[in-house]
């Protein structure tokens, strides 16, 4: 994989521009004594810029509109519907940008959690839309690992019809080993990052990384 400054790395794996501004709200949120509503916030913002990237990478057709000044302006439209797809629970950080920038946005939700000691995901439970092959997914997850959740997740989608070619996992921090393991069972799925991380740690955690996630998003990593 050669990372580019410039945002793409290769085909399947779009790394956003490393401007000096992400890096700046990635210093924010890494930041040990960063609080929950500025983790909130600065996430958010990160989010927004992930989902972006990634509506861009769905299939467009022409799609003329009339200006107030009697014109037409030729632009596009997406060609299939979208619907999000939370990983439960990180993933619905993400939930709730996509919903706030598309609010009639499809939802569908997989329940994963990692287990504590092995590491290993476990699906609990998932409510997808009846008619999701018809749509363009984004699989949300804000934390690429092992990849061991990513592609229990994406067996879901698979399993209710959606083509490969149809997601495109965001994440907001990524593990080489887990980009490694997603792209070994699916190489040409499209991934959709901020941060492609050094390595993992003998606990799975990602290095530099950010923690727990999860628990720093919704603050139930604070002592009593
Ligand atoms: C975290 C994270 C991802 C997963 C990534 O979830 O949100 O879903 O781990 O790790 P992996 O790539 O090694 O599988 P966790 O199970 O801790 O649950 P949470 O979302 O409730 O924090
Ligand atoms: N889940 C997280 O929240 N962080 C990591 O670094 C790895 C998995």
């Amino acid at each position: 994989m050669a990372t580019q400054a410039a945002g793409i790395t290769n085909e399947t794996v779009h790394l956003l521009p490393q401007t000096r501004q992400l890096r700046a709200l990635h210093t924010i949120i890494r930041d040990r004594n960063c609080d929950l509503e500025r983790f909130v916030t600065t996430s958010g913002r990160i989010i927004r810029q992930l989902v972006e990237t990634a509506l861009d990478l769905l299939p467009f057709e022409p799609y003329g509109v009339q200006t107030p000044v009697g014109q037409t302006y030729h632009g596009l439209r997406p060609v299939k519907p979208i619907c999000g797809v939370p990983v439960v629970r990180a993933g619905e950080s993400m939930e709730h940008e996509l919903r706030a920038m598309s609010p009639g946005v499809r939802i569908g939700k997989i329940l994963i959690q990692r287990d504590k000691v092995t590491k290993l995901p476990r699906l609990y439970y998932s409510a997808l839309p009846a008619d999701i092959d018809r749509h363009s997914v984004l699989l949300l997850d804000p934390m690429l690992a092992t990849g061991g959740t990513a592609l229990a997740a994406i067996e879901v989608l698979l399993a209710h019809g959606v083509a490969e070619d149809d997601i495109v996992f965001v994440s907001l921090l990524s593990a080489p080993e887990g980009i490694d393991a997603v792209h070994a069972r699916h190489p040409n799925l499209r991934i959709v990052t901020s941060a492609i991380e050094e390595r993992l740690n003998e606990n799975a955690y990602m290095i530099p990384g950010i923690g727990d996630f999860g628990d720093r998003y919704f603050g139930t990593d604070v002592p009593r």
